[in-house]
């Protein structure tokens, strides 16, 4: 999604904004643009592609100018083009923005009927022309803040004006923004990843504020245009983490790195020496709650249907999912004894955050499972689990995935306990069974020679399809959702029972299929789902887990086998291979793996 960094200092700024562009590479873009101020003029210079290409296509080294705005964009108004990437200047403002603009086309309208032209297809021309307009008549922190009511839908913004070459406006409803503050500089920025190489200190804005950056002083301000206080916060995670270190792909790394997840998920919540789950500060008492709604989007949404197969099987609660942007339009039943739980790794997706925002105002309980701890949602939600996986800057979520799966199993796990639904022993035998799981998931990642030879024909193929039943369900959605994001080729994920009430008619000759039949207590009649598709010509990737028996079936095109565990933890394992085959796919086709198309890191409009 759009990218914004802003840097107000007291030398040239190009090179750092050029620098922080890249950072925000990963959420996905298609063009990038700058703007300084120097010598009384707007400099602005935008391109089509990637940052490289802005710098091959300008000299941004000597490009003057201690004051600046830089974007990448995500496409939503008008095509992926120069004209169409931000800034947008008039010629005494310019402006980079993240979100969308919803009555663009009415101002727009009235802006041109007051003589103003413009040039691109964007909404966000509409705010520049918008804060032109208001400048005429009004003092700057009203015309501001008149704008800004103005404008109906959700925005972060950065703002710089011709003749106030010492600062930069940046606001914020709906999309995240933060402040940074650096030596003799201080900064905006989309998240704290952009400012990281700059700052480890830094201010978020909540929804309706809006800030005045100088290079020696940043003010905040309310909807209403009146000065705020606000916290400064001080970031921990290093730099380090960012790096590809020998690795191809961040996605490559990301994958190889979930033992470390898992083991790292394990130390934060588990008591080795008490065998007990450490969630002590849990802000409401167990027997407030008969009933958890769990919601997503994507592969969190994935999480969440996990976890409502663990919760079912561990406790007596009420368990319901939903995708958030569903549920934030559905008209919904607010119960009084229900614990809302939000999975996202960013913690920034708009939907997500807009239906937090929605059991907020409803005074429900709130509780965040999240990888990024100072995002919106972690801030806004009443209780926190965070995923601690570190930063995930493949755009494709895989250790975030099981980072997630496991912070929610463990959180079933303590509930039944509390409840009293599960026994001592078996409780303590499942948390004894979760911390042999790092060793587990490093061996089943020992794929790669057989991945690597069976990705061809999903390459090839014009679709395929990922079967599973029970536990092993959400993990079929989950590995078609990873192949057909990164190598774009056709795949569904499916209950295998459910095939022949419809899907079984597209199974053709040759068509690939991966089915999930781990020897759990569905394998017997995932098997036979697997016949009837074998049948009608499937050629059948069959992933299990290793145990003495042999499968009994006939003509599997090609078996896989992870690690042996106990059956609740076996999605964990499931999921492996069908990660490696979406990335092999991905590799063989020569595509952007970190960056598939169409696609952003951190979805923050709707
Ligand atoms: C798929 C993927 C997306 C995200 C979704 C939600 O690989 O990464 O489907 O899971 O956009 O993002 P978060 O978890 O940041 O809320």
């Amino acid at each position: 999604m759009c990218g914004i960094i802003g840097i107000s200092s007291n030398k040239s700024v190009s090179a750092n904004i050029v620098n922080s562009l890249k950072k925000l590479e990963y959420r996905g873009y298609d063009s990038a643009g700058i703007a300084t101020l120097s010598d009384g003029k707007i400099n602005e210079f935008k391109s089509e592609g990637r940052v490289d290409k802005l710098e091959q296509n300008f000299d941004l080294k000597n490009l003057k100018g201690n004051i600046g705005i830089g974007h990448v964009r995500w496409a939503t108004h008008g095509m992926p083009n120069s004209v169409n990437a931000h800034p947008h200047s008039s010629f005494n403002v310019s402006v980079v923005h993240n979100g969308i603009i919803e009555n663009s086309t009415v101002l727009k309208k009235h802006l041109v009927e007051q003589g103003h032209n413009f040039k691109s297809q964007t909404d966000t021309e509409v705010i520049v022309h918008l804060i032109t307009e208001n400048l005429k008549t009004k003092d700057f922190e009203v015309a501001i803040t008149k704008t800004l009511k103005q404008l109906h839908g959700s925005f972060a913004l950065g703002i710089v004006f011709k003749d106030m070459p010492d600062l930069i406006v940046g606001a914020r409803r709906g999309s995240p923004l933060a402040v940074g503050y650096g030596p003799n500089e201080n900064y905006l920025g989309s998240d704290s990843y952009a400012l990281k190489s700059m700052t480890n200190k830094v201010t978020y804005l909540d929804d309706g504020e809006f800030c005045i950056v100088k290079k020696d002083q940043v003010l905040f301000f309310n909807e209403e245009g009146k000065k705020i206080n606000k916290k400064i916060l001080e970031l921990s995670s290093n730099e380090a983490s960012y790096d590809k270190g020998d690795f191809k792909h961040f996605m490559a790394k990301e994958i190889e790195e979930q033992p470390n997840t898992i083991k790292t998920g394990i130390k934060e919540y588990i008591d080795k020496t008490n065998s007990e789950i450490n969630i002590f500060n849990f802000p409401w008492k167990v027997s407030e709650i008969n009933s958890i709604t769990l919601i997503g989007c994507g592969t969190a949404y994935h999480s969440c249907l996990m976890a409502k197969y663990w919760f079912d099987e561990l406790t007596q609660l009420d368990v319901n999912i939903d995708i958030a942007s569903e549920f934030r339009y559905r008209k919904n039943r607010f119960k009084e004894n229900s614990l809302y739980i939000f999975v996202s790794q960013s913690g920034e997706t708009a939907d997500t955050y807009a239906a937090l925002d929605l059991c907020n105002k409803n005074k429900m309980k709130t509780c965040a499972v999240v990888n990024v701890i100072e995002s919106s949602i972690a801030r806004d939600s009443k209780f926190v689990l965070p995923i601690h996986c570190g930063p995930e800057i493949g755009v494709a979520s895989t250790k975030a995935f099981l980072g997630q799966i496991l912070i929610l199993y463990i959180l079933a796990l303590k509930l039944s306990s509390l409840r009293k639904e599960i026994t001592k022993e078996n409780y303590q035998e499942k948390i004894k069974d979760l911390q042999d799981l790092p060793k587990l998931i490093e061996k089943s990642l020992l794929i790669d020679n057989d991945i690597q030879a069976i990705s061809s024909t999903f390459n090839e193929a014009k679709g395929s399809m990922f079967l599973g039943r029970g536990f092993s369900y959400p993990i079929a959605l989950e590995g078609a959702l990873k192949l057909k994001e990164l190598s774009y080729v056709h795949a569904e994920g499916y209950p295998a029972g459910e095939m022949k009430h419809g899907p079984l008619a597209l199974i053709e000759d040759g068509m690939p299929v991966v089915v999930l039949a781990p020897r759990d207590s569905y394998y017997l009649k995932t098997i036979s789902n697997m016949q009837e598709v074998i049948a009608r010509g499937a050629k059948v990737l069959l992933i299990t887990n290793k145990i003495k028996d042999e499968v009994v079936s006939e003509n599997i095109w090609e078996t896989i086998e992870v690690e042996n565990t106990n059956n609740d933890l076996l999605p964990f394992l499931l999921t492996i291979p069908l990660q490696k085959l979406a990335y092999y796919s991905a590799l063989k086709k020569g595509y952007d793996i970190d960056k598939p198309r169409n696609l952003a890191k951190s979805v923050t409009v709707e």
